[in-house]
Protein backbone atom coordinates (compact mmCIF):
# COMPACT_ATOMS: atom_id res chain seq x y z
CA UNK A 1 0.00 0.00 0.00
CA UNK A 2 0.68 3.67 -0.94
CA UNK A 3 0.15 5.45 2.62
CA UNK A 4 1.25 8.44 1.85
CA UNK A 5 -1.53 8.76 -0.70
CA UNK A 6 -4.01 6.73 1.12
CA UNK A 7 -3.65 9.01 4.14
CA UNK A 8 -3.68 12.27 2.24
CA UNK A 9 -6.53 11.26 -0.02
CA UNK A 10 -8.52 10.49 3.18
CA UNK A 11 -7.21 13.81 5.33
CA UNK A 12 -7.91 16.09 2.38
CA UNK A 13 -12.19 13.98 1.43
CA UNK A 14 -12.83 14.67 5.18
CA UNK A 15 -11.47 18.41 5.36
CA UNK A 16 -12.43 19.40 1.94
CA UNK A 17 -9.79 21.28 0.92
CA UNK A 18 -5.80 19.47 -0.39
CA UNK A 19 -4.11 19.60 2.83
CA UNK A 20 -0.61 19.15 2.52
CA UNK A 21 0.46 16.13 3.53
CA UNK A 22 4.47 15.55 4.70
CA UNK A 23 6.77 12.91 6.06
CA UNK A 24 8.47 14.85 8.80
CA UNK A 25 12.39 13.69 9.17
CA UNK A 26 11.84 12.74 12.44
CA UNK A 27 8.59 10.49 13.21
CA UNK A 28 8.61 10.83 16.81
CA UNK A 29 5.55 13.11 17.32
CA UNK A 30 3.50 11.48 14.46
CA UNK A 31 3.77 9.51 10.66
CA UNK A 32 2.83 12.10 8.89
CA UNK A 33 2.17 16.25 9.23
CA UNK A 34 0.64 19.12 7.75
CA UNK A 35 0.75 22.73 7.74
CA UNK A 36 -2.81 23.26 6.65
CA UNK A 37 -4.28 24.87 9.84
CA UNK A 38 -1.44 27.28 9.05
CA UNK A 39 -2.27 27.75 5.15
CA UNK A 40 -6.03 28.05 6.18
CA UNK A 41 -5.52 30.31 9.07
CA UNK A 42 -4.08 32.39 7.42
CA UNK A 43 -6.59 32.52 4.18
CA UNK A 44 -9.28 33.24 6.62
CA UNK A 45 -7.62 35.75 9.34
CA UNK A 46 -7.76 33.23 12.31
CA UNK A 47 -5.14 31.84 14.84
CA UNK A 48 -3.27 28.87 13.83
CA UNK A 49 -2.96 26.86 16.55
CA UNK A 50 -7.24 27.85 16.91
CA UNK A 51 -7.96 26.44 13.70
CA UNK A 52 -5.65 23.44 14.46
CA UNK A 53 -7.84 22.68 17.71
CA UNK A 54 -10.92 22.73 15.44
CA UNK A 55 -9.49 20.30 12.43
CA UNK A 56 -8.03 18.00 15.20
CA UNK A 57 -11.01 16.13 16.41
CA UNK A 58 -12.25 15.54 12.51
CA UNK A 59 -8.78 13.94 11.75
CA UNK A 60 -9.09 11.45 14.78
CA UNK A 61 -12.81 10.58 13.32
CA UNK A 62 -10.30 8.74 10.38
CA UNK A 63 -10.38 5.09 11.27
CA UNK A 64 -6.68 4.64 10.74
CA UNK A 65 -5.74 7.44 12.91
CA UNK A 66 -4.19 6.87 16.43
CA UNK A 67 -3.69 10.16 17.68
CA UNK A 68 -3.81 13.61 16.03
CA UNK A 69 -1.56 16.34 18.21
CA UNK A 70 -0.64 20.42 17.71
CA UNK A 71 2.96 21.49 17.69
CA UNK A 72 4.55 24.42 17.20
CA UNK A 73 2.89 27.54 15.97
CA UNK A 74 -0.04 25.30 14.50
CA UNK A 75 1.28 21.89 12.66
CA UNK A 76 -0.71 18.85 12.88
CA UNK A 77 1.02 15.47 13.58
CA UNK A 78 -1.28 12.42 12.75
CA UNK A 79 -0.15 8.98 14.43
CA UNK A 80 -1.12 6.10 12.21
CA UNK A 81 -3.07 2.92 14.50
CA UNK A 82 -0.82 -0.14 14.77
CA UNK A 83 -3.08 -2.56 13.43
CA UNK A 84 -3.84 -0.62 10.60
CA UNK A 85 0.15 -0.55 9.26
CA UNK A 86 0.01 -4.67 9.91
CA UNK A 87 -2.52 -4.97 8.03
CA UNK A 88 -1.82 -3.03 5.06
CA UNK A 89 2.05 -3.29 4.74
CA UNK A 90 2.78 -4.83 1.73
CA UNK A 91 5.67 -5.87 -0.87
CA UNK A 92 6.26 -4.14 -3.47
CA UNK A 93 4.26 -4.54 -6.95
CA UNK A 94 4.96 -2.97 -10.28
CA UNK A 95 2.31 -0.31 -10.42
CA UNK A 96 -0.27 1.01 -13.47
CA UNK A 97 0.08 4.48 -14.81
CA UNK A 98 -3.20 6.26 -15.41
CA UNK A 99 -1.83 6.95 -18.70
CA UNK A 100 0.87 5.08 -19.79
CA UNK A 101 3.58 7.14 -21.42
CA UNK A 102 5.87 5.76 -24.66
CA UNK A 103 9.39 7.15 -23.44
CA UNK A 104 12.31 7.18 -25.70
CA UNK A 105 15.33 6.98 -23.72
CA UNK A 106 18.68 7.78 -25.36
CA UNK A 107 21.45 6.90 -22.41
CA UNK A 108 24.96 5.34 -22.90
CA UNK A 109 24.89 6.42 -26.43
CA UNK A 110 28.71 5.22 -27.00
CA UNK A 111 31.44 5.90 -29.50
CA UNK A 112 32.39 3.45 -32.10
CA UNK A 113 36.11 2.41 -31.96
CA UNK A 114 36.88 3.88 -28.26
CA UNK A 115 36.58 2.45 -25.21
CA UNK A 116 33.84 3.03 -22.75
CA UNK A 117 35.45 5.69 -20.26
CA UNK A 118 34.30 6.92 -16.72
CA UNK A 119 32.29 9.34 -18.80
CA UNK A 120 30.39 6.81 -19.74
CA UNK A 121 29.37 5.32 -16.23
CA UNK A 122 26.85 7.49 -15.34
CA UNK A 123 24.90 7.56 -18.69
CA UNK A 124 25.01 4.17 -18.55
CA UNK A 125 23.62 2.98 -14.85
CA UNK A 126 21.35 6.07 -14.42
CA UNK A 127 19.62 5.89 -17.51
CA UNK A 128 19.22 1.95 -16.50
CA UNK A 129 17.71 2.45 -13.71
CA UNK A 130 15.63 5.47 -14.54
CA UNK A 131 14.86 2.94 -17.26
CA UNK A 132 13.51 0.27 -14.76
CA UNK A 133 11.61 3.32 -12.11
CA UNK A 134 9.97 4.43 -15.95
CA UNK A 135 8.99 0.48 -15.92
CA UNK A 136 7.79 0.13 -12.28
CA UNK A 137 5.59 2.82 -12.38
CA UNK A 138 3.50 1.69 -15.82
CA UNK A 139 5.04 3.83 -18.54
CA UNK A 140 7.03 2.12 -21.14
CA UNK A 141 10.83 3.21 -21.53
CA UNK A 142 12.40 2.46 -25.15
CA UNK A 143 16.20 2.43 -24.90
CA UNK A 144 18.04 3.53 -27.34
CA UNK A 145 22.31 3.39 -27.54
CA UNK A 146 22.84 6.36 -29.96
CA UNK A 147 26.08 5.63 -30.90
CA UNK A 148 29.08 8.03 -32.35
CA UNK A 149 28.83 5.82 -35.23
CA UNK A 150 28.99 8.55 -38.42
CA UNK A 151 30.54 11.37 -37.53
CA UNK A 152 34.00 12.80 -37.50
CA UNK A 153 35.72 10.56 -35.71
CA UNK A 154 34.94 7.70 -38.07
CA UNK A 155 36.62 9.93 -40.59
CA UNK A 156 39.65 10.15 -37.99
CA UNK A 157 39.83 6.35 -37.53
CA UNK A 158 39.57 5.42 -41.12
CA UNK A 159 42.40 7.93 -41.51
CA UNK A 160 44.64 6.25 -39.16
CA UNK A 161 43.76 3.04 -40.85
CA UNK A 162 44.74 4.49 -43.80
CA UNK A 163 48.14 5.96 -42.39
CA UNK A 164 48.73 2.36 -40.73
CA UNK A 165 48.19 0.24 -43.52
CA UNK A 166 48.16 2.40 -46.97
CA UNK A 167 48.11 -0.90 -48.88
CA UNK A 168 45.04 -2.15 -48.27
CA UNK A 169 42.63 -2.59 -50.35
CA UNK A 170 40.13 -0.53 -49.15
CA UNK A 171 42.22 2.43 -49.70
CA UNK A 172 43.13 1.82 -53.43
CA UNK A 173 41.22 3.47 -56.73
CA UNK A 174 40.18 0.18 -58.16
CA UNK A 175 38.93 -1.34 -54.78
CA UNK A 176 35.87 -3.87 -55.82
CA UNK A 177 33.18 -4.01 -53.13
CA UNK A 178 32.44 -7.87 -54.11
CA UNK A 179 36.15 -8.86 -53.26
CA UNK A 180 36.72 -10.92 -50.02
CA UNK A 181 38.49 -9.05 -47.12
CA UNK A 182 38.22 -10.95 -44.33
CA UNK A 183 41.76 -11.57 -44.17
CA UNK A 184 41.93 -7.37 -43.07
CA UNK A 185 40.88 -7.12 -39.27
CA UNK A 186 41.56 -5.44 -36.50
CA UNK A 187 41.68 -6.24 -32.33
CA UNK A 188 39.14 -4.61 -30.59
CA UNK A 189 42.04 -3.57 -28.07
CA UNK A 190 43.81 -2.42 -31.09
CA UNK A 191 41.08 -0.85 -32.21
CA UNK A 192 40.10 1.03 -29.40
CA UNK A 193 43.52 3.00 -29.55
CA UNK A 194 42.56 4.23 -33.02
CA UNK A 195 40.45 7.01 -32.75
CA UNK A 196 42.72 8.58 -29.89
CA UNK A 197 45.57 8.54 -31.56
CA UNK A 198 44.15 9.69 -34.14
CA UNK A 199 42.23 12.84 -32.29
CA UNK A 200 45.53 14.02 -30.88
CA UNK A 201 47.06 13.38 -34.38
CA UNK A 202 44.71 15.81 -36.11
CA UNK A 203 45.05 18.57 -32.98
CA UNK A 204 48.77 19.01 -34.66
CA UNK A 205 48.55 17.95 -37.83
CA UNK A 206 46.39 20.27 -40.16
CA UNK A 207 46.71 18.09 -42.96
CA UNK A 208 45.39 15.00 -41.38
CA UNK A 209 42.55 16.71 -39.94
CA UNK A 210 41.51 17.53 -43.57
CA UNK A 211 41.80 14.06 -44.47
CA UNK A 212 39.85 13.52 -41.84
CA UNK A 213 37.00 15.73 -42.41
CA UNK A 214 37.59 14.39 -46.43
CA UNK A 215 37.09 10.91 -45.68
CA UNK A 216 34.18 11.50 -43.30
CA UNK A 217 32.24 13.26 -45.73
CA UNK A 218 33.01 10.90 -48.57
CA UNK A 219 31.70 7.85 -46.49
CA UNK A 220 28.56 9.45 -45.87
CA UNK A 221 28.15 9.52 -49.57
CA UNK A 222 28.52 5.95 -49.73
CA UNK A 223 32.69 5.54 -50.83
CA UNK A 224 32.93 1.27 -51.36
CA UNK A 225 36.45 1.32 -50.00
CA UNK A 226 35.71 3.12 -46.56
CA UNK A 227 32.09 2.09 -46.19
CA UNK A 228 33.81 -1.98 -46.18
CA UNK A 229 36.25 -1.01 -43.90
CA UNK A 230 33.37 0.55 -41.81
CA UNK A 231 31.73 -2.42 -41.95
CA UNK A 232 34.48 -4.69 -40.97
CA UNK A 233 35.53 -2.67 -37.43
CA UNK A 234 31.84 -1.62 -36.48
CA UNK A 235 30.86 -4.99 -35.50
CA UNK A 236 33.92 -5.47 -33.75
CA UNK A 237 33.79 -1.98 -31.65
CA UNK A 238 29.74 -3.06 -31.02
CA UNK A 239 31.07 -6.41 -29.43
CA UNK A 240 33.63 -4.68 -27.44
CA UNK A 241 31.02 -1.98 -26.13
CA UNK A 242 28.99 -4.73 -25.01
CA UNK A 243 31.51 -6.45 -23.12
CA UNK A 244 31.91 -3.68 -20.69
CA UNK A 245 28.19 -2.90 -20.50
CA UNK A 246 27.73 -6.90 -19.37
CA UNK A 247 29.74 -6.01 -16.46
CA UNK A 248 27.56 -3.36 -14.87
CA UNK A 249 24.55 -5.41 -15.39
CA UNK A 250 22.43 -3.14 -17.39
CA UNK A 251 19.24 -4.17 -19.39
CA UNK A 252 19.67 -4.97 -22.50
CA UNK A 253 18.87 -1.82 -25.13
CA UNK A 254 15.72 -1.98 -26.69
CA UNK A 255 18.19 -0.35 -30.02
CA UNK A 256 21.32 0.18 -30.77
CA UNK A 257 20.99 2.72 -32.94
CA UNK A 258 22.88 5.41 -33.29
CA UNK A 259 23.97 8.91 -35.90
CA UNK A 260 24.64 6.79 -38.73
CA UNK A 261 20.45 5.16 -38.56
CA UNK A 262 19.85 8.75 -37.84
CA UNK A 263 21.27 9.89 -41.17
CA UNK A 264 19.23 8.24 -43.54
CA UNK A 265 16.57 10.56 -43.13
CA UNK A 266 18.58 13.13 -44.32
CA UNK A 267 16.60 14.06 -47.27
CA UNK A 268 13.14 13.56 -45.29
CA UNK A 269 14.42 16.31 -42.52
CA UNK A 270 15.60 18.62 -45.05
CA UNK A 271 12.74 19.11 -46.96
CA UNK A 272 10.92 19.79 -43.55
CA UNK A 273 13.50 22.25 -42.11
CA UNK A 274 13.82 23.92 -46.24
CA UNK A 275 9.81 24.30 -45.98
CA UNK A 276 9.52 26.16 -42.96
CA UNK A 277 12.99 28.02 -44.34
CA UNK A 278 14.86 27.24 -41.36
CA UNK A 279 17.67 26.13 -43.50
CA UNK A 280 20.57 29.31 -43.64
CA UNK A 281 23.96 29.32 -45.49
CA UNK A 282 26.88 30.51 -43.06
CA UNK A 283 30.68 30.02 -44.73
CA UNK A 284 29.85 26.79 -47.06
CA UNK A 285 28.03 25.34 -44.37
CA UNK A 286 24.06 25.39 -43.53
CA UNK A 287 23.12 26.44 -40.35
CA UNK A 288 19.34 26.71 -38.14
CA UNK A 289 19.37 29.70 -36.26
CA UNK A 290 18.02 29.00 -32.79
CA UNK A 291 18.63 32.01 -30.62
CA UNK A 292 15.61 34.38 -29.65
CA UNK A 293 15.26 37.96 -28.94
CA UNK A 294 15.30 37.80 -25.06
CA UNK A 295 18.35 35.26 -24.95
CA UNK A 296 20.92 36.46 -22.57
CA UNK A 297 22.92 33.73 -22.85
CA UNK A 298 24.83 32.73 -26.46
CA UNK A 299 22.79 30.40 -28.38
CA UNK A 300 25.14 29.75 -31.72
CA UNK A 301 23.47 27.85 -34.51
CA UNK A 302 22.62 24.50 -34.65
CA UNK A 303 24.77 23.02 -37.66
CA UNK A 304 22.83 21.13 -40.54
CA UNK A 305 25.30 20.32 -43.03
CA UNK A 306 29.28 21.50 -42.24
CA UNK A 307 31.26 23.26 -45.53
CA UNK A 308 32.00 19.81 -46.80
CA UNK A 309 28.96 18.10 -47.29
CA UNK A 310 29.15 15.93 -44.22
CA UNK A 311 26.62 15.86 -41.86
CA UNK A 312 27.57 16.67 -38.72
CA UNK A 313 26.62 15.60 -34.78
CA UNK A 314 24.32 18.32 -34.35
CA UNK A 315 21.95 17.11 -37.16
CA UNK A 316 21.85 13.56 -36.73
CA UNK A 317 20.21 14.58 -33.48
CA UNK A 318 17.42 16.16 -35.25
CA UNK A 319 17.21 13.37 -37.75
CA UNK A 320 16.78 11.06 -34.48
CA UNK A 321 13.74 13.27 -33.37
CA UNK A 322 12.30 12.69 -37.01
CA UNK A 323 13.20 8.93 -36.67
CA UNK A 324 11.97 8.29 -33.07
CA UNK A 325 8.72 10.38 -34.16
CA UNK A 326 8.00 8.15 -37.04
CA UNK A 327 8.75 4.97 -35.58
CA UNK A 328 7.73 4.98 -31.55
CA UNK A 329 6.02 7.93 -32.10
CA UNK A 330 6.74 8.42 -28.29
CA UNK A 331 5.09 11.13 -25.30
CA UNK A 332 8.54 11.96 -24.02
CA UNK A 333 11.97 11.45 -25.56
CA UNK A 334 14.66 11.78 -22.62
CA UNK A 335 18.43 12.26 -23.27
CA UNK A 336 21.45 11.51 -20.91
CA UNK A 337 24.71 12.82 -21.15
CA UNK A 338 27.29 15.31 -18.83
CA UNK A 339 25.80 18.28 -18.14
CA UNK A 340 28.73 19.86 -20.04
CA UNK A 341 25.76 18.69 -23.31
CA UNK A 342 23.24 21.02 -21.76
CA UNK A 343 23.91 23.78 -24.58
CA UNK A 344 23.53 21.42 -27.82
CA UNK A 345 20.08 19.73 -26.26
CA UNK A 346 18.69 23.51 -25.74
CA UNK A 347 19.68 24.28 -29.62
CA UNK A 348 18.47 20.54 -30.39
CA UNK A 349 14.73 21.54 -28.59
CA UNK A 350 14.37 24.96 -29.80
CA UNK A 351 14.71 23.36 -33.70
CA UNK A 352 12.49 20.70 -32.85
CA UNK A 353 9.88 23.13 -31.75
CA UNK A 354 10.84 25.51 -35.09
CA UNK A 355 10.24 22.76 -37.25
CA UNK A 356 7.46 21.50 -35.58
CA UNK A 357 9.09 18.29 -35.37
CA UNK A 358 8.58 17.38 -31.66
CA UNK A 359 7.22 19.53 -28.86
CA UNK A 360 10.16 21.34 -27.18
CA UNK A 361 8.12 20.25 -23.56
CA UNK A 362 8.41 16.69 -24.03
CA UNK A 363 11.68 16.58 -24.79
CA UNK A 364 14.60 16.55 -21.31
CA UNK A 365 17.79 16.67 -21.07
CA UNK A 366 19.10 15.27 -17.74
CA UNK A 367 22.94 16.50 -17.55
CA UNK A 368 24.93 14.94 -15.15
CA UNK A 369 27.90 16.23 -12.79
CA UNK A 370 31.45 14.60 -13.35
CA UNK A 371 33.72 12.11 -11.42
CA UNK A 372 36.25 13.01 -9.86
CA UNK A 373 39.54 11.94 -8.57
CA UNK A 374 40.94 13.20 -4.97
CA UNK A 375 42.83 16.00 -6.78
CA UNK A 376 39.25 17.21 -7.75
CA UNK A 377 39.97 16.89 -11.45
CA UNK A 378 38.01 14.03 -13.54
CA UNK A 379 39.10 10.51 -12.52
CA UNK A 380 42.69 9.70 -14.13
CA UNK A 381 43.96 6.07 -13.82
CA UNK A 382 47.73 5.92 -12.58
CA UNK A 383 49.14 6.46 -15.64
CA UNK A 384 47.28 9.50 -15.94
CA UNK A 385 44.73 8.68 -19.21
CA UNK A 386 41.03 9.06 -18.66
CA UNK A 387 40.13 6.02 -16.46
CA UNK A 388 38.39 2.98 -18.93
CA UNK A 389 35.88 1.92 -17.35
CA UNK A 390 36.92 -2.01 -17.64
CA UNK A 391 39.64 -0.56 -15.61
CA UNK A 392 37.69 1.15 -12.74
CA UNK A 393 35.39 -1.90 -12.57
CA UNK A 394 38.98 -3.85 -12.02
CA UNK A 395 39.88 -1.21 -9.55
CA UNK A 396 36.66 -1.72 -7.07
CA UNK A 397 37.00 -5.72 -7.67
CA UNK A 398 40.58 -5.75 -5.75
CA UNK A 399 39.74 -3.34 -3.42
CA UNK A 400 36.99 -5.58 -2.52
CA UNK A 401 38.52 -8.70 -2.53
CA UNK A 402 41.45 -7.19 -0.21
CA UNK A 403 38.62 -6.01 2.63
CA UNK A 404 37.11 -9.39 1.96
CA UNK A 405 40.68 -11.18 2.66
CA UNK A 406 41.71 -9.07 5.08
CA UNK A 407 38.57 -10.00 7.02
CA UNK A 408 39.02 -13.63 7.06
CA UNK A 409 35.97 -14.47 4.39
CA UNK A 410 36.32 -16.69 1.19
CA UNK A 411 33.53 -15.58 -1.47
CA UNK A 412 33.70 -16.73 -4.82
CA UNK A 413 33.98 -14.24 -7.86
CA UNK A 414 30.60 -13.66 -8.73
CA UNK A 415 30.26 -12.50 -5.35
CA UNK A 416 33.02 -10.20 -5.15
CA UNK A 417 31.78 -8.87 -8.45
CA UNK A 418 28.47 -8.17 -7.28
CA UNK A 419 29.65 -6.59 -4.07
CA UNK A 420 32.15 -4.83 -6.33
CA UNK A 421 29.59 -3.50 -8.33
CA UNK A 422 26.83 -2.37 -5.80
CA UNK A 423 29.89 -0.43 -4.40
CA UNK A 424 30.72 0.92 -7.82
CA UNK A 425 26.82 2.16 -8.57
CA UNK A 426 25.40 2.82 -5.53
CA UNK A 427 27.86 5.46 -4.31
CA UNK A 428 27.10 7.00 -8.05
CA UNK A 429 23.20 6.51 -7.06
CA UNK A 430 23.59 8.13 -3.59
CA UNK A 431 24.99 11.97 -4.93
CA UNK A 432 22.10 14.06 -6.61
CA UNK A 433 22.48 13.73 -10.40
CA UNK A 434 23.71 17.01 -11.47
CA UNK A 435 26.42 17.09 -8.98
CA UNK A 436 29.77 16.34 -9.30
CA UNK A 437 31.72 14.15 -6.96
CA UNK A 438 34.96 12.43 -5.94
CA UNK A 439 35.47 8.98 -6.28
CA UNK A 440 37.81 6.87 -4.09
CA UNK A 441 37.80 3.09 -4.30
CA UNK A 442 38.22 1.88 -1.05
CA UNK A 443 35.90 4.34 0.90
CA UNK A 444 32.87 2.75 -2.10
CA UNK A 445 33.70 -0.42 -0.64
CA UNK A 446 33.31 -0.16 3.06
CA UNK A 447 30.60 -3.15 4.68
CA UNK A 448 29.40 -0.15 6.97
CA UNK A 449 28.19 2.92 6.27
CA UNK A 450 26.21 4.64 3.28
CA UNK A 451 27.52 2.01 0.64
CA UNK A 452 26.35 -0.45 -1.79
CA UNK A 453 28.00 -3.70 -0.04
CA UNK A 454 26.00 -1.92 3.09
CA UNK A 455 22.73 -2.57 1.37
CA UNK A 456 23.64 -6.24 -0.09
CA UNK A 457 24.85 -7.11 3.59
CA UNK A 458 21.91 -6.74 4.71
CA UNK A 459 19.61 -8.21 2.30
CA UNK A 460 21.88 -11.11 2.78
CA UNK A 461 21.51 -10.99 6.26
CA UNK A 462 17.50 -10.78 5.97
CA UNK A 463 17.54 -13.74 3.38
CA UNK A 464 19.34 -15.97 5.43
CA UNK A 465 16.74 -15.65 8.11
CA UNK A 466 14.16 -16.19 6.12
CA UNK A 467 15.97 -19.46 4.23
CA UNK A 468 16.71 -20.73 7.75
CA UNK A 469 12.50 -20.45 8.94
CA UNK A 470 10.58 -23.58 8.56
CA UNK A 471 6.81 -23.29 6.94
CA UNK A 472 4.50 -21.00 5.68
CA UNK A 473 5.25 -17.55 6.75
CA UNK A 474 1.81 -15.78 7.57
CA UNK A 475 0.88 -12.92 9.88
CA UNK A 476 -0.38 -14.48 13.31
CA UNK A 477 -3.87 -13.06 14.97
CA UNK A 478 -3.49 -9.57 17.22
CA UNK A 479 0.45 -9.07 16.96
CA UNK A 480 1.11 -6.41 18.73
CA UNK A 481 4.32 -4.10 17.18
CA UNK A 482 7.44 -3.32 18.89
CA UNK A 483 8.81 0.17 17.85
CA UNK A 484 11.33 -0.77 16.00
CA UNK A 485 9.27 -3.08 13.94
CA UNK A 486 6.64 -0.31 13.36
CA UNK A 487 9.05 1.94 11.69
CA UNK A 488 9.82 -0.62 9.88
CA UNK A 489 6.72 -1.15 8.56
CA UNK A 490 6.29 2.37 8.03
CA UNK A 491 9.14 2.70 5.70
CA UNK A 492 8.00 -0.35 3.59
CA UNK A 493 4.57 1.67 2.68
CA UNK A 494 6.31 4.49 2.21
CA UNK A 495 7.91 2.54 -0.80
CA UNK A 496 5.51 3.39 -3.52
CA UNK A 497 5.32 7.08 -2.56
CA UNK A 498 9.31 7.54 -2.80
CA UNK A 499 9.74 5.80 -6.17
CA UNK A 500 6.76 8.04 -7.58
CA UNK A 501 8.47 10.66 -6.70
CA UNK A 502 12.02 9.50 -8.09
CA UNK A 503 10.15 8.97 -10.85
CA UNK A 504 8.79 12.71 -10.95
CA UNK A 505 11.67 13.81 -10.07
CA UNK A 506 13.98 11.73 -12.33
CA UNK A 507 16.41 11.54 -9.26
CA UNK A 508 18.09 7.82 -8.82
CA UNK A 509 19.60 9.30 -5.40
CA UNK A 510 15.86 9.09 -4.12
CA UNK A 511 16.11 5.32 -4.45
CA UNK A 512 19.85 4.88 -3.04
CA UNK A 513 18.65 7.27 -0.13
CA UNK A 514 15.88 5.17 0.45
CA UNK A 515 17.41 1.99 0.52
CA UNK A 516 19.88 2.78 3.15
CA UNK A 517 17.24 3.89 5.44
CA UNK A 518 15.28 0.71 4.80
CA UNK A 519 18.21 -0.83 5.62
CA UNK A 520 19.04 1.30 8.98
CA UNK A 521 15.59 0.44 10.07
CA UNK A 522 16.02 -3.59 9.01
CA UNK A 523 18.87 -3.53 11.21
CA UNK A 524 17.70 -1.81 14.03
CA UNK A 525 14.82 -4.23 14.09
CA UNK A 526 17.37 -7.14 13.56
CA UNK A 527 19.17 -6.31 16.40
CA UNK A 528 16.31 -5.47 18.99
CA UNK A 529 13.87 -8.24 17.85
CA UNK A 530 15.38 -11.93 17.58
CA UNK A 531 13.48 -13.99 15.61
CA UNK A 532 14.74 -17.53 15.31
CA UNK A 533 16.41 -17.44 18.63
CA UNK A 534 14.97 -20.53 21.10
CA UNK A 535 13.69 -18.30 23.56
CA UNK A 536 10.82 -16.16 21.18
CA UNK A 537 7.44 -17.78 21.56
CA UNK A 538 5.68 -19.36 18.30
CA UNK A 539 3.45 -16.31 18.01
CA UNK A 540 6.72 -13.84 18.16
CA UNK A 541 8.68 -15.81 15.63
CA UNK A 542 5.79 -15.98 12.99
CA UNK A 543 5.35 -12.02 13.18
CA UNK A 544 8.85 -11.03 12.92
CA UNK A 545 8.96 -14.09 9.95
CA UNK A 546 6.51 -11.89 8.55
CA UNK A 547 8.04 -8.42 8.88
CA UNK A 548 11.29 -10.18 7.71
CA UNK A 549 9.63 -11.18 4.64
CA UNK A 550 8.13 -7.99 3.90
CA UNK A 551 11.34 -6.22 4.15
CA UNK A 552 13.54 -8.30 1.97
CA UNK A 553 11.06 -8.31 -0.88
CA UNK A 554 11.17 -4.49 -0.85
CA UNK A 555 14.85 -4.42 -0.58
CA UNK A 556 15.08 -6.55 -3.18
CA UNK A 557 13.03 -4.72 -5.32
CA UNK A 558 14.42 -1.55 -4.71
CA UNK A 559 18.23 -3.63 -5.12
CA UNK A 560 16.69 -4.47 -8.60
CA UNK A 561 15.52 -1.28 -9.32
CA UNK A 562 19.65 -0.04 -9.05
CA UNK A 563 20.63 -3.13 -11.18
CA UNK A 564 22.43 -4.94 -8.30
CA UNK A 565 22.44 -8.33 -7.67
CA UNK A 566 22.17 -10.10 -4.14
CA UNK A 567 24.71 -12.16 -3.26
CA UNK A 568 23.84 -15.90 -1.46
CA UNK A 569 26.65 -14.76 1.46
CA UNK A 570 28.49 -12.03 2.31
N1 LIG B 1 28.11 9.88 -28.23
C1 LIG B 1 27.96 11.12 -27.54
C2 LIG B 1 29.16 11.36 -26.63
O1 LIG B 1 29.84 10.44 -26.23
C3 LIG B 1 26.73 11.19 -26.68
C4 LIG B 1 25.44 11.11 -27.43
C5 LIG B 1 24.27 11.47 -26.59
N2 LIG B 1 23.03 11.34 -27.30
C6 LIG B 1 22.61 12.13 -28.26
N3 LIG B 1 21.47 11.85 -28.86
N4 LIG B 1 23.29 13.20 -28.63
O2 LIG B 1 29.39 12.51 -26.28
Amino acid sequence: MNLYKYVSDNINKKLGFNANLEVPKNRDFGDFSTNAAMVSAKKLGKNPRELANEIMPKLQELDFVENVSVAGPGFINIKIKDDFILQNATAPKPLKAEKPLVIDMDYGAYNVAKSLHIGHFRTSIVGDTLNRIFRFVGHKPISYNHMGDWGRSMGLVIAWFQKLHPDWPFFQENFDSNGDYSAYTVSAKELNTYYPSAATLAKQDETFMEKARVITAELQRGHPGYTALYNMYMPISLASMNDTIKKLNILPFDNDLGEKNAAKYENQVEKILRKKNLLVKSDGAEVIVVKKKDDTAPMPPMMFRNSRGACPYDATDIMAIYYRKITDNPDKIIYLTDSRQSLHFEQLFRVAELADLFPAKDLEHIGYGTINGKDGKPFKTRDGNAAELDDIIELVKEAVDMRVQESGKQLDKDTIDAIALAALKFNDFMHSLSSDYIFEPNSVTSFEGKTGPYILYTAVRLNSVLKRATGKIVLPNGYTLTSEERNLLIEIMDFEHTLLSAYENRATDMVANYAYDLCQLVNNFYHNCPILREDIDDKTKAGRLYIARLAFDTLATVIDLMGLKIPQEM
